[in-house]
């Protein structure tokens, strides 16, 4: 018997549909199934935040997120956020900062950080508050945090 679930979602604005397994995480829906791999897979349990996604612009860690739970929901990734083409303010304030070095946190980071932009969080520990859940083993946070400050502040990077 086929126990797979219907998933709808507006995943990046467009309306997708899935079957999933019920224990399916979202972040496989998103990796393997909808072929977004730009959302990454650090450590697999809500420790690292590399695998962070909006859910109804909330930002949440999808590894540990049941795909079947997000029936109906709104999803974005970083590719819906932005990209070459049209990159969000704290995609370029990053850029110029130099607050990438190898990228594998940046997916998730950026989406936490604009998460934190779109709230108009301002204060610098609320900004590292809300950050803490995002590692990144290479950069240190200075330049990470001058990134937000800089998109915040003319949201131009
Ligand atoms: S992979 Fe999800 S929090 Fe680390
Ligand atoms: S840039 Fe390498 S983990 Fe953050």
């Amino acid at each position: 018997m086929d126990e797979r679930i219907v998933v709808r979602l507006v995943l990046n604005g467009e309306e997708r549909s899935f079957r999933v397994a019920p224990g399916r995480r979202l972040l496989d829906l998103l990796r393997e199934d909808a072929g977004l791999t730009g959302t990454k897979e650090g450590c697999g349990a809500g420790e690292c935040g590399a695998c962070t996604v909006l859910l109804d612009g909330r930002p949440v860690p999808s590894c540990l997120v049941l795909a079947a739970s997000c029936d109906g929901a709104a999803v974005v990734t970083v590719e819906g956020l932005g990209g070459p083409a049209g990159s969000h303010p704290f995609q370029r304030a990053l850029v110029a900062s130099g607050g990438v070095q190898c990228g594998f946190c940046t997916p998730g980071l950026v989406m936490t950080g604009a998460a934190v932009l779109e709230a108009g969080v301002t204060a610098p520990a609320d900004q590292a508050r809300l950050l803490s859940g995002n590692l990144c083993r290479c950069t240190g946070y200075v330049k990470v945090f001058e990134a937000l400050r800089r998109a915040g502040e003319d949201g131009d990077g």
